[in-house]
């Protein structure tokens, strides 16, 4: 046996002896727990078995809501570690429990799906799915929520409470997390943790920020009808492509105009469509965008002032239009919000086990995360974990063909997600009002 599994067997040993189930720990054996775990996660044993399961998603990416095979191998190793779940949920999702199965609840969260994309990545364990890819680390996410299930498991005379791992489907679009919730899974939970990994950030690093960090956002998709016609007539017709093209601009104003400047929006058209002839103005034109905000008023004054802009402009120019946000396919995601008091509790865990000097001030983004979903409802708090290592190679941003994982990062992911947990239960269970006399019934 190294030295090293040593060290970590005889450092397991001492948390066990420090701390016995009935009694509570003190201020210095709690602040050993985020090493110890980072420590058993980093054990070969652990570390490789970690790998090797990201290297088989990574080899069978699957979309939003089709994580058949991706589910199959949770459960499987689930079933292995002797970890009770409930399934399927929202399809695919998989939400399993360690503990007591008595409050309080604490929930840690990964996303399962993948993206409608081509890798562009040569090497031994590249997709074998063709136009499939996890461009977005979903498949680190999975395998860093195990390795916390197992360190768990491993700990779990430490659990006073139980932990709720949320495995969920469709982050990418797909608003998963919104089925997950209304197939119950957070009801009397008291608090949710998510994740991402980041490639703009140094490995070994955490980045956060209480409050707002990611945006609210919706799609949407206009139809502008006019009366086509021969392209040299214009008076015989009602052009929707310079309609269309006015209703574009005037769009702009909402943001440059309406907006409080220091309540950052967004509204971007992405989509142009009309016309295929150089000499015929077309019936009709066809355009879509996203727009963001960073409160709930503002996207719906939003989403309020892009109907109006539409369909209004679209009547000066005497064409017609409909606005749809077909919200069955793309939900509008809610704004991603940092509860103040689960930051702090996330500074000081990710503190003991990394310093304080590598918790990053995140810089919130006008980018996306279902996990917001989840802050609705319960108090949540979503981080990054940075795994940039130029030495390991180049690190693309997220939803690239080129994008890479660095693997060294998953035992601090798993590592994060089982100390926040333990610790959240061990500090807050005399805390928190969860005296609902609730328990999940399947335990
Ligand atoms: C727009 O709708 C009105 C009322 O339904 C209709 O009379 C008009 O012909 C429509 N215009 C176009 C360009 O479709
Ligand atoms: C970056 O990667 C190289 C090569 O794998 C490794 O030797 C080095 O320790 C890594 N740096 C950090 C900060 O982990
Ligand atoms: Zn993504
Ligand atoms: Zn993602």
């Amino acid at each position: 046996m190294p030295l090293h599994s040593c060290l970590n067997l005889i450092l397991i040993f001492h948390l066990l002896m420090l701390i016995p189930s009935s009694s509570s720990p003190s201020p210095e054996e709690l602040s050993q727990i985020p090493s110890i775990f980072l420590q058993h996660a980093q054990h070969p044993e652990v570390f490789d078995w970690m790998v090797d399961l990201r290297r088989k998603i990574h080899e069978n990416p699957e979309l939003g809501f089709q994580e058949f095979e991706t589910s199959k191998l949770i459960r499987a190793e689930l079933d292995r570690l002797g970890i009770s779940y409930k399934y399927p949920v929202a399809i695919t999702g998989v939400v399993g429990f360690i503990g007591t199965g008595n409050p309080p609840f604490v929930a840690i969260r990964a996303d399962m799906d993948a993206l409608a994309l081509q890798e562009g990545v040569e090497w031994e364990h590249k997709s074998k799915v063709p136009g499939k890819m996890h461009a977005c680390g979903h498949d680190a996410h999975v395998a860093m929520l195990l390795g916390a299930a197992k360190i768990l498991q491993q700990h779990r005379h430490l659990i006073q409470g139980t932990v709720v791992l949320v495995f969920q489907p469709a982050e990418e679009g797909g608003g998963g997390a919104k089925k997950m919730l209304e197939a119950g899974v957070l009801d009397n939970v008291d608090a949710i943790f998510g994740l991402h990994v980041s490639s703009r950030h140094p490995f070994g690093m955490v980045i956060s920020k209480p409050g707002p960090i990611l945006a609210a956002s919706g799609f949407f998709e206009a139809v502008i009808g006019g009366k086509g016609g021969h392209a040299a007539l214009p008076q015989h017709t009602i052009d929707p492509i310079l309609a269309a093209s006015n209703i574009i601009v005037s769009l702009q104003h909402l943001v440059s105009r309406e907006a409080d400047p220091l309540d950052s929006q967004v509204v971007t058209i992405a989509k142009f469509q009309g016309g295929g002839a150089f000499n015929v103005i077309p019936d009709s034109v066809t355009i879509g965008g996203t727009f963001r905000a960073f409160s709930k008023e503002s996207f719906i004054q939003l989403k309020q002032r892009i109907i109006e802009v539409i369909t209004k402009q679209a009547n000066v120019q005497r064409c017609n239009a409909t606005v749809e946000f077909n919200e069955d396919q793309k939900p509008f995601f809610p704004v991603t919000l940092n509860d103040q008091n689960l930051y702090k509790h996330f500074r000081t865990v990710a503190g003991d086990m990394l310093g304080t000097n590598n918790i990053l001030d995140m810089q919130p983004l006008m980018g996306t995360e279902d996990f917001g979903f989840y802050g609705e409802v319960i108090p949540g708090l979503f981080y990054f974990v940075g795994m940039k290592n130029e030495s390991v190679g180049k690190f693309e941003q997220g939803h690239s063909p080129y994008y890479i994982v660095n693997e060294d990062v998953l035992p601090y992911g798993a590592a994060l997600h089982a100390s926040i947990a333990t610790r959240y239960l061990l500090e807050y269970s005399t805390k928190s009002a969860s005296t609902k006399g609730h328990s999940y019934d399947e335990l």
